[in-house]
């Protein structure tokens, strides 16, 4: 087993560049799969939930190549298998592959997803839109069928809730549909807009990502184009917030200022100094905080992917805070191990009642799920006294590219340490 150590009290200097948007890369892999030709991806992340994203679709018969960051996908020779469990299981977004498929073949039999635990996670939005397209959804023993008894038809389809994964995937299988598809209520991320400039390039005829209504007008055929990536925006806020956490001076290279001002105006909130240039963003921290509130919702709201890290940022802040997850109110089950190092937060419901201004000091902590792990290494940054130690580092691998790499950059003290794992009593 490998853990993370982190000797924290060094404010983190210097630059980090920022790598592409691991929601982006999940999505933007299975979409090149419509097309009818070879399509490149640059920037692409090296990272577990990119790289069980291509061992998933060489199983599927797809040819891939995925050279220093980019990757060519064609999906020519693509075959309809089931993909019933295994590495569908691994990760959440395997659930594009309904969408994708189901636009490629009017068919898709796939299992249920994986990804982080953050308490129930349901899918009936995605199902509602493919049956609206037309489709007919059964789920026997984990695997769901999608299949349309012709070709999938355009439909008005209004989306309950906000849904990233359920706008995407509708937006996937409408494609290449016969007629109009328009999503109302259709989620904002940036990454929704990646997914539809890609799929635009390809020849799709796509309107509206980036808004509520997103109109669809299907097209026959999709051919193989070059795109690149946008950076990935929480990658960057979990920097952004270690900057702050450990009172430094970090410039992030290769971002989107606008993707990153719901953070960059909550960080300003508490105190320090955010200035945002064309492609990059300077985080200054201060020695004093103010206590916040905060509380997540969809784009252009705070993110819930950047609510752990957050938490481990506002035990810094002289005071109460309370931070409001209204996207998943489980998300959580960082608050006990931050406990361990020293914090004062109380969970009430989807909230956590934050008592900062005191110290944090090192424990040995696990990581939970993917953004649970990257609030403990903020915390461990933070930390005035003893070694944090981490495990649970599969999680992290999920979505941080070159972590140890870049934070060391940054002057901070981290190994990665093969451990032998203790058994029995201690
Ligand atoms: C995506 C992101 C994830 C992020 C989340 C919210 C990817 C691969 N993952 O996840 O990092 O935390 O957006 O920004 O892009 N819901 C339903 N029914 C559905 C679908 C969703 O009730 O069919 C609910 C969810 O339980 C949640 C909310 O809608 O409460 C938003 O979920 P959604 O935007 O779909 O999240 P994901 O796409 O899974």
């Amino acid at each position: 087993m490998e853990k993370l150590f982190i000797t924290g009290g060094t404010p983190l200097q210097g630059k980090v560049t920022i790598s592409g948007a691991k929601n982006s890369a999940v999505a933007l892999i299975p979409a090149a799969l419509l097309a009818d030709g070879p399509v490149v991806i640059d920037n692409l992340p090296h990272i577990q939930d990119v790289d069980i994203y291509v061992e998933l679709l060489k199983e599927m018969g797809a040819d891939v190549l995925f050279e220093e960051d980019w990757m060519e996908i064609d999906g020519r020779a693509l075959t309809l298998d089931v993909m019933p469990n295994g590495r569908v299981k691994k990760l959440r977004a395997s659930y594009y592959l309904w969408g994708a498929l189901l636009g490629k073949f009017g068919e898709a039999r796939v299992g249920l997803p994986g990804g982080c635990d953050l308490g129930p996670r349901p899918v009936d939005l995605h199902i509602k839109g493919f049956e609206a397209l037309g489709a007919v959804v059964t789920n026997q023993n984990g695997v769901m069928t999608i299949k349309a008894p012709g070709r999938l038809r355009g439909a008005r389809i209004y989306l309950d809730l906000v849904s990233v994964g359920a706008t995407i995937n509708i937006m996937l299988a409408a494609t290449k549909a016969e007629g109009l598809t328009i999503i109302e209520n259709a989620a904002r991320e940036p990454e929704i807009v990646d997914v539809a400039t890609l799929l635009n390039n390809m020849g799709a005829n796509i309107k509206g990502a980036g808004t509520d209504v997103i109109r669809i007008q299907g097209v026959d055929q999709l051919r193989g184009c070059r795109h690149t990536i946008i950076p990935d925006r929480i990658e960057a806020g979990t920097y952004m917030i270690a900057a702050a956490a450990t009172r430094g001076d970090v410039t992030l290279e290769n971002v989107i200022p606008k993707h990153l001002e719901p953070i960059s105006a909550k960080l300003r909130e508490i105190g320090v100094t955010v200035i945002n240039e064309d492609d990059t963003v300077r985080v200054i921290g201060a020695e004093n905080y103010r206590a916040v509130d905060v509380k997540t919702s969809p784009y252009p709201g705070f993110p819930t992917d950047l609510q752990q890290p957050m938490t481990a940022l506002l035990t810094a802040a002289k005071g109460s805070s309370i931070i409001t997850d209204n996207i998943y109110g489980a998300r959580f089950r960082h608050v006990d191990e931050l406990r361990r190092m020293g914090a004062t937060i109380k969970v009430e419901g989807r909230s956590a009642l934050i008592d900062g201004g005191g110290k944090l000091l090192g424990a040995r902590v696990v990581a939970s799920d993917l953004r649970a792990g990257a609030a403990l290494v903020v915390a461990g940054l933070m930390t005035e006294g003893g070694v944090t130690e981490i495990e649970g580092l599969e999680h992290i691998d999920r979505g941080y590219e070159n972590l140890v790499r870049k934070l060391r950059h940054l002057g901070a003290t981290v190994r990665r340490l093969e451990v032998v794992k203790r058994t029995g009593h201690q």
